[in-house]
């Protein structure tokens, strides 16, 4: 079968080895090596498309990590210690606030996504009768901070429908535009939907926002190490996210953006003297894993967003091309364009179980994906695509999909 793109894991090793290059040409046939043994510890011949809920760590990170673990183990008071440490950490938040485009004055570092909107809700002072506006294709991660303001502080939620189908950045903008009200004090969105994948126009809607003198606080766990993401460039005063997904980082790592500009309002106890990692407004943190975070940024940075975003974007393009043709599934992520991410979403005929489907495919032909998350609603089944991929990840995934439609 003729490859759709070129491989990319030659590209991982050149990039690794701190070479800079570019894509490969389309043009160069698929090598052999499986991923296990090469960048990653993924199961031989595993086809893993499911970033979009965990991402794996490539093998330099994980060393990165052990080694800084094992270095502190060998006198933990001398590193743990708020001044070594504190050196070794700031050095990756410098690396991640440039990363994400903004200060070190900006950023700190978290455990994950839904611990950095945490901060956020309740860094803010909402009175009740304030209103968050939200769509309903929240991820649990970024709405259940606002549940809870709404549930015990009389804060009022307000959410938009943002239908699958036909879709434009006019069209969601001027929904969102009309969902403000008197009360309106913030718009709190994801960056990429994790139920289709869409990709919302933050810099319209942070723009509109600021225009209003709203908030625009941005749940960025599908987006930040999937395509480029710079926060000043976005405009948006809050963006938070996921070491451990598409960052290839850690687990249980995550990176907080609150821009100056907002820092006044929103002001979470853990960050009260700054955001330095080291404060007394936090304890001691998982620094091996941080330390792990800041190998894998580095990495995608020498990689170029660009390229990582355009290769995972060729990759999902060339999916949704194949899968579209199939009897008994409908692809309800947008179609290419500014809109589109990473993440493919496909909704599934009644008679198939999303769950039941992807346990069979992994089990029966080595490919992960998720089946989405019930509280969208739909019968669907989600596709990640990542720098690692390669086109016979996507072939193999589209063989798997026609096998099990057929069975
Ligand atoms: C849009 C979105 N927000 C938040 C989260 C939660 O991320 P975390 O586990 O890092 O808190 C996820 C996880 O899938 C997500 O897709």
């Amino acid at each position: 079968m003729r490859p759709l793109l070129s491989d990319r894991r030659q590209f991982l090793h050149t990039v690794a080895g701190g070479a800079v290059v570019g894509l490969l040409p389309d043009s160069l046939p698929t090598p052999a090596p499986a991923i296990a043994g090469n960048e990653f510890l993924l199961g031989e011949g595993l086809a893993y498309l499911n970033t979009g809920t965990i991402g794996p760590c490539r093998r330099e990170t994980i060393k990165a990590t052990q080694r800084a673990w094992e270095t502190l183990e060998t006198n933990p008071i001398a590193h743990y210690g708020r001044y070594a440490g504190e050196a070794l950490i700031e050095d990756t938040r410098t690396v991640a606030a440039r990363f994400l485009g903004c200060d070190l004055s900006e950023l700190a570092m978290t455990t994950s996504t839904t611990s950095g909107m945490n901060a956020i809700a309740q860094g803010l002072r909402l009175n009740v009768g304030d209103r968050v506006l939200l769509t309903d294709q929240e991820h649990a991660g970024g709405l259940h901070c606002w549940q809870y303001l709404a549930r015990h502080h009389g804060v009022v939620l307000d959410v938009v429908p943002i239908p699958r189908g036909a879709l434009s950045v006019e069209s969601i903008v001027s929904a969102i535009a009309k969902g403000i009200r008197t009360d309106t004090r913030v718009i709190s969105v994801s960056h990429v939907f994790s139920s289709t994948g869409l990709r919302m126009p933050i810099a319209e809607l942070s723009a509109l926002a600021r225009s209003r003198g709203m908030l625009c606080v941005v749940d960025g766990a599908q987006a930040v190490g999937a395509i480029r993401v710079n926060v000043r460039e976005l405009g948006c005063h809050a963006y938070a996210t996921s070491g451990h997904k598409w960052l290839m980082g850690p687990k249980g790592t995550g990176l907080l953006f609150i821009a100056k500009d907002a820092q006044a309002v929103i002001r979470p106890m853990a960050f009260e003297e700054g955001y330095s990692t080291y404060s007394n407004g936090n304890g001691v943190v998982n620094l091996p894993g941080l330390l792990g975070l800041g190998e894998a940024i580095r990495f995608l940075d020498r990689a170029d967003m660009a390229q990582v975003e355009g290769h995972n974007l060729r990759l999902r393009n060339a999916l949704a091309d194949r899968l579209r043709a199939s009897d008994n599934l409908t692809l309800v992520s947008p179609p290419a364009g500014s809109l589109a991410s990473p993440l493919l979403t496909a909704l599934l005929a009644e008679r198939f179980d999303r769950t039941a489907f992807s346990r069979a495919l992994l089990e029966r032909h080595r490919v992960a994906i998720r089946a989405t998350h019930a509280e969208f609603g739909f019968n669907g089944i989600r596709f990640s695509l990542h720098e690692f991929n390669t086109v016979k990840d996507v072939e193999g995934a589209v063989e798997a999909v026609r096998r099990e439609l057929a069975a």
